[in-house]
């Protein structure tokens, strides 16, 4: 049996008085691809953060790949981040001085390695893949909103993460580049082996994903199957918070 993507055990987390999470639990087996939606403020953001190793967890801890990243130090986070996490952001958070090919291949050059053949043949495919061919040599601003985000997403999966965490990825784009996201979000999820996370306020976004959980109290309050049906999670989604 394979590992899982990524384990939260009751992970706690407030800032200052205020609890966010209180006991959130969740687990995303390999190459599964799931979403958590939940009001503004209901801590997604600061779950994805923890999971990420850019946040201290108060208690509880998170496993990527069987690893615990609640108990690394800063500098050991950041390392494993750059093999085993993919971060995708609403605001896409490309680095403006660089090129596109550049920001693909940052989390590998980090490590040395963008030079590398096997380096720039996963950026030649995820390029392909992603329609980005010709957009390689130009910068983040001369990109539409749907490609930059496009480029963060190659960039998350450049290192084949064993999890790419989205936090609302969508919420920058029109809905027609929405769309294109969200299908190009499910072509890799079936073609890459990294599990992916997508946080998003959007019933079309979260149908994307096979399951969706809803996060309420700090806790993750119910997990269905979302059959695809943007409908069908309006209704979950209403019923858990009305
Ligand atoms: N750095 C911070 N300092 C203080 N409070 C914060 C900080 N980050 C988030 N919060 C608070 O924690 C709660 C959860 O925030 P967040 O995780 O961003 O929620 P979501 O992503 O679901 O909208 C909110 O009430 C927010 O104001
Ligand atoms: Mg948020």
């Amino acid at each position: 049996m394979s590992t899982d993507a990524l384990v939260a055990n009751g992970v706690c987390r407030g800032y200052g008085r205020q609890s966010v999470l209180d006991g959130f639990s969740l687990r995303l087996g390999p190459s599964s691809f799931e979403a958590l939606m939940g009001p503004s403020g209901s801590g997604k953001s600061t779950f994805l953060h923890i999971a990420a190793g850019l946040l201290a967890a108060g208690s509880g801890e998170v496993l990527v790949g069987g690893e615990n990243v609640t108990a690394m130090s800063d500098s050991a986070a950041a390392k494993f981040r750059r093999r085993h996490v993919g971060v995708v952001f609403q605001a896409f958070n490309l680095l403006s001085e660089k090129t596109v090919a550049e920001n693909i291949l940052m989390p590998l050059a980090l490590e040395g390695r963008a030079g590398a053949p096997e380096s720039r043949a996963r950026l030649a495919s995820l390029a392909s893949r992603l329609g980005l061919e010709p957009l390689l040599s130009k910068r983040p601003e001369q990109l539409s909103g749907g490609e930059q985000q496009r480029v963060a997403i190659a960039r998350a999966l450049v290192a084949e993460p064993d999890v790419v965490l989205a936090d609302e990825p969508t919420g920058n784009l029109d809905a027609q580049s929405a769309k294109s996201i969200c299908a190009l979000l499910k072509e890799l999820n079936a073609s890459e082996k990294s599990a992916i996370l997508v946080v998003t306020h959007d019933p079309v976004v979260a149908a994307t994903a096979s399951r969706v959980h809803f996060l309420k109290d700090g806790r993750i309050a119910a997990s269905h199957a979302t059959e695809g049906d943007p409908e069908l999670v309006s209704r979950l989604y209403l019923e858990c918070y009305r």
